[in-house]
This record gives C-alpha cells, sequence and structure tokens, in this order.
C-alpha cells in the first residue's frame, strides 16, 4: 500500500504521520517493512486521498443486539428486561442466530472494525454460528457464551450444569482458530449469575487459560442491586475479585462509577477496561473518567457496546469519549482517541503482538479512510487530520478494509 499511513505508536498515546508512506505485506499476511516511500517508488498511491492505519478495535460489543440498536427504552435494568432479554431469546432459534451473525460480521467489515471482544446470546448453538461468521467473514475476536442462570426470563437462564460443559465444547470447537478466534469467559454481571456459575466460570478461565470479560459499576441502581444480592462481599469489584474472576486477562465494560479507591483496586488486580461512552450517554448511565484510568496505566479500549451504543463505529465512540472527558473537566485530543480506538483496543484485548500498529511483525489489519474532498487537495496539518477523521460524523467513510492484507468477506456463494 502506497499513501498517507497514521502509525500509532508505542507509548500510549501518540500517533505518527508519514505522508507519502509504503506498506509492505509478506504472503501471509504479516507488514513485512513500513516507512516513507522512495523517491523513486514505482508503485502508485494505492486509494489516492484516504489514509491508512490498523483497522479499529471494538473492545465491546454485543451480538444479539445487533437488531435492537438504538432501542429508547432505558435506563440499564429496565432496557435489559424490555428490549434486551426478549431479543436475545430469538437465538434460541439457529437460523435466526445465523441471519443476524452475518448482518453482525457485516456491520463490524462496514465500519472499518476487524477485531471486536464479543458478547454472544446465552444460547450454545447461537455462539457456534457466531464463532462460524467471524471465521467465514475472517474476522478476529474474543467472543464468548453470555453466562446467566438468573434474573432473566427462563428461556436464556442456563443453569451451570448445562452452560459450562457447553462453553467447553465452544472452547475445544474455536478457541484459537486460525490463531484469530479465542474463546471468551463471559459471565454477563454478577447480577445474571449466582455464585456457583460465577466460580464455575472462573473454573472454566483457568483450565484453559482463558480471557474473561464482563460489565462493572455501570448504573447506580444496578450497584445498588448488586450490593443486596451479594451482601458478603466489599463492593461490585470484590464480587469478581472473591469469585477468581478479576486478573491481568479481565475485560471489564464501563466502570463509570468508581471512586479513587476503587480505581486503585482495579489498577491492582490489573484488569482492562473498555471505554463505553456512547452507551453510557444512551442509557444515562454516567460517565467514565478516562484520566483516571490512563494516570493509573490501565490498558483502555473503546467499546461501541452494541445495542446500548448507538453505531458499530469505533471512531463514533471516541468522539463520545471526547464528549465524556470534556463533561468531566479533562480533554483528550483526537490523537489519543485514535490511539485508544486502534493501538489501546489491540492492547486492552492482550492481541497487541499481532495487530494495533503499523509495525513490521504485526499482521496487515488495514482500514482505510477517504479524506473530506478539500483535504485531499491540500494536506491538513496533524491536529485537523486527526480531528477530521473523529469528529466530522457525516465525512471520511471506511473506503477499504483488510485483515491480514485481504478483503474480509462473507465467504458465502452467491
Ligand atoms: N449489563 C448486563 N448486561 C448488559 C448489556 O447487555 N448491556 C449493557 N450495556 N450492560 C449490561
Ligand atoms: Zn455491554
Amino acid at each position: 500500500m502506497r499513501g498517507r499511513l497514521l502509525c500509532p505508536a508505542d507509548d500510549g498515546r501518540s500517533v505518527a504521520v508519514i505522508d507519502d508512506g509504503l506498506l509492505e505485506i509478506g504472503p501471509r499476511g504479516r507488514i513485512t517493512a513500513v516507512g516513507p516511500a522512495p523517491a523513486d517508488c514505482p508503485l502508485a498511491e494505492t486509494r489516492p486521498g484516504a489514509v491508512w492505519l490498523p483497522a479499529f478495535v471494538d473492545t465491546h460489543i454485543h451480538f444479539p443486539q445487533t437488531r435492537v440498536l438504538g432501542s429508547a427504552t432505558g435506563p440499564l435494568l429496565d432496557w435489559l428486561q424490555r428490549s434486551v432479554f426478549p431479543e436475545e431469546a430469538r437465538f434460541v432459534e439457529r437460523a435466526y442466530a445465523e441471519a443476524v451473525a452475518d448482518e453482525f460480521c457485516a456491520a463490524l467489515v462496514a465500519a472499518g472494525t476487524t477485531t471486536a471482544a464479543i458478547y454472544s446470546a446465552s444460547d450454545p448453538g447461537a455462539t457456534d454460528a457466531l464463532f462460524a461468521a467471524l471465521d467465514r467473514w475472517g474476522l478476529r475476536a474474543r467472543a464468548g457464551l453470555t453466562l446467566m442462570d438468573r434474573g432473566a426470563p427462563p428461556v436464556l437462564c442456563v443453569p451451570a450444569e448445562r452452560a459450562l460443559p457447553a462453553a467447553e465444547a465452544l472452547v475445544e470447537r474455536w478457541h484459537g482458530h486460525d490463531d484469530r478466534l479465542f474463546f471468551c469467559v463471559t459471565p454477563r454481571f454478577a447480577l445474571s449469575c449466582t455464585p456457583k456459575l460465577l466460580a464455575g466460570a472462573a473454573a472454566l478461565a483457568e483450565r484453559h487459560d482463558l480471557w474473561i470479560q464482563t460489565h462493572i459499576s455501570e448504573n447506580r441502581a444496578e450497584i445498588e442491586a448488586t450490593r443486596a444480592a451479594f451482601p458478603a462481599h466489599a463492593d461490585y469489584l470484590a464480587v469478581y475479585a472473591d469469585h477468581g474472576l478479576a486478573g491481568a486477562r479481565t475485560l471489564l465494560a464501563h466502570c463509570i462509577h468508581l471512586d479513587d479507591g476503587g480505581w486503585d483496586r482495579l489498577a491492582e488486580h490489573g484488569c482492562a477496561v473498555a471505554h463505553c461512552p456512547d452507551s453510557n450517554f444512551f442509557l444515562g448511565s454516567g460517565q467514565m473518567s478516562l484520566a483516571a484510568a490512563v494516570k493509573r496505566r490501565l490498558r483502555v479500549g473503546l467499546g461501541t457496546d452494541v445495542g446500548a451504543g448507538r453505531s458499530f463505529s469505533v471512531p463514533r465512540i471516541a468522539a463520545a469519549a471526547y464528549d465524556t472527558a470534556r463533561l468531566l473537566d479533562d480533554t483528550q485530543s483526537a490523537e489519543a482517541l485514535l490511539w485508544h480506538a486502534t493501538a489501546g483496543g489491540a492492547r486492552a484485548m492482550g492481541l497487541d503482538d499481532r495487530i494495533g500498529r503499523l509495525a513490521v511483525g504485526l499482521d496487515a489489519d488495514l482500514v482505510a479512510i477517504d479524506l473530506p474532498a478539500h483535504m485531499k487537495e491540500r494536506a491538513p496539518e496533524r491536529g485537523a487530520l486527526f480531528d477530521a477523521l473523529l469528529f466530522r460524523h457525516d465525512a471520511g467513510p471506511v473506503g477499504a478494509v483488510y485483515v491480514r492484507g485481504r478483503v474480509p468477506a462473507s465467504g458465502r456463494s452467491a
């Protein structure tokens, strides 16, 4: 590829710009060289007027909420009962799950996202359909059967005796597949799991060296209900920690209502954070302090949290992260947010040795974004370029997407 390259650094915040860059991709889809194009470069600009950057990483998204994205029935606990649980119940039907899995993968690709941390439904067949679709599309994921055995309609509640063996079978079938797909232990949140299921989830993760993802401290009523349901534990984080679910391979979404002590303890456990600011606005959950996480050197990625988030677009979520920071009297630059949308997400998912930067040895998971017309004529300065990529919602559509140097496609024959 030849063109303007945006290269997230390894420093937690900056993105270098190479105005006329050359990126070489080897036969196995790895980046084999990256740098300024030589003066006598025979290759023409690959996509005139576009910028190239690592494909986006979505660190928190719910596959079975694809069709209820944008349902305005919040706050959280009401929204789950009214909009989410009735929809997720449909996923016991394999054909329905397969159809939505294809829509879901198409939406990820259209948004320039090639890697995601995904919650499936509680149905094992639906989760198998999700993995099969991700495989066909050539996408990359940590994805899990959503574990829940209480607090929802019976069709969604799967007891530990059934859920854990089903999860084992999915690990057997999909974990490590093509070095792209990984099973992730996914207790929905404390309120939807009995202590027995939480303990079983931790044992499953331990047995197979798996990542864990869940929600924490999203909504005040949820936090209060969690306190009532788990009176023996010091607080929300302690519920997870005491069950063996809080460690360096745990990805926690939301983290809104944490005081300094709560953030300190989260940092002591070394958990990674999925920041989901658009969802937090839509459900009126509150604002997470990105500065509090960054100050403690936590790994932070951005999450659309579809369907509480209203878009599959990670840049759009980065814009919401900017708005959130402003409300908290903090400022996050577009450059730093772009870093979190790519390299930061890869780091938060433990995949930074494969993706997230344009660096030799990493896989060529790329996105090309077309600049607004006036910027094609005259190159914008750095700040204006980053701002245009994140804050002009009507501009800069995703022009091309690659995983390991190949264009992802449904894999279905026409
Ligand atoms: N907490 C438990 N389940 C969910 C969910 O599906 N979405 C969000 N945003 N929070 C949750
Ligand atoms: Zn969520």
